[in-house]
């Protein structure tokens, strides 16, 4: 599965500034709107790689995810989008257990990956985060050569048993991130030198190194400029054939190009999930179509 929608035009998605909207209609619409627990459209997948059911996530006392549930199909690649604080990256960090790190987040709810339990407390946190991976907002390579920080995850997960396979992992890797031909003759120069746009692609194979099922991406592109966007965006699309995809992002325009279901969440209510054509064109609830047609955010 790997539409670009490019019958979707900008048009469709970019929000109408023409008329001038009064400022208390920015302000968020209050919760009694949205029913506990219930998503309209489709949420449900036949052959879920995710399978989430009533997800509740706190910080403290404080509930930022309630009552969530969604299945994640193999190689969709699917947008969460929302207004800021809404829970998307508390979400997305519940499918790599990243919400681990911190002390006061608890999770609960049923939340299965290839129908095995994700919060097992037998199950191996480090060996699920080579399957399921993460590329950040911000590009984060570590202080090392390029070829380092592509070498590192197949080092650590004993991946090579050779230098030759360790070399032909990081060609491949930065191969397919799109990145090989830009770097292949200054593999030993430190990443930290590379462009912003770079950094993240070299993220991308890093991530993708250690042949992940998933990949999770917050925000990828929010540092980038437009010609490192659009290089980022035609990668989401390649990997698309082989990994399932989630991406949180604030535009609208990327989540219309890049994904093929978007999930619209509300007040740590997930709204609505419906393909990215129907939710930019014709939303089922009133508060999705509210925030595409730029009512708030
Ligand atoms: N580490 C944290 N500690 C306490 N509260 C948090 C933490 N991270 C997020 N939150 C709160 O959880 C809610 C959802 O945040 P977040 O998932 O970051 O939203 P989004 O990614 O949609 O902007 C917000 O109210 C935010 O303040
Ligand atoms: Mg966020």
């Amino acid at each position: 599965m790997n539409s670009m929608n490019p019958s979707l035009s900008n048009e469709n998605v970019q929000r109408d500034t023409a008329e001038p909207v009064p400022v208390d209609a920015r302000e968020q619409p209050a919760e009694s709107v949205i029913e506990y627990g219930k998503t309209v459209g489709t949420p449900f997948s036949d052959k879920p790689k995710f399978s989430l059911r009533d997800v509740e996530v706190y910080y403290g006392d404080s509930p930022a995810i309630k009552g969530i549930s969604l299945d994640i199909a193999k190689n969709e690649v699917i947008a969460f989008i929302g207004p800021s604080g809404c829970g998307k990256s508390t979400f997305l960090r519940c499918l790599n257990r990243m919400n681990d790190s911190i002390d006061i987040c608890r999770v609960k709810g049923q939340l299965e990956l290839d129908g095995q339990d994700l919060y097992d407390p037998k199950r191996d946190v480090v060996e699920l985060r080579a399957r399921v991976g993460m590329v950040f907002q911000k590009p984060n390579p570590f202080p090392k050569s390029i070829y380092d920080n592509v070498a590192y995850g197949p080092r650590i997960h004993g991946l090579a048993n050779r230098k030759s396979e360790l070399d032909d992992i990081v060609e491949n890797s930065l191969r397919k991130a799109g990145l090989w031909n830009e770097v292949k003759d200054r593999l030993d120069a430190p990443a930290t030198g590379m462009s912003g746009g770079q950094q993240q692609r070299l993220c991308i194979a890093r991530t993708i190194a250690v042949s992940p099922e998933v990949v999770l991406m917050d925000e990828p592109c929010s540092a980038l400029d437009p010609i490192a966007t659009a290089r980022v965006e035609e990668l989401i699309a390649e990997l698309s054939e082989s990994y399932t995809i989630i991406i949180v992002t604030h535009s609208m325009q990327q989540a219309a190009r890049v994904s093929d279901r978007t999930a619209y969440f509300h007040l740590g209510h997930l709204v609505e999930v419906n393909e990215t054509n129907k939710v930019f064109t014709t939303p089922e609830h009133e508060l999705t179509e509210s925030y595409i047609t730029g009512r708030f955010g």
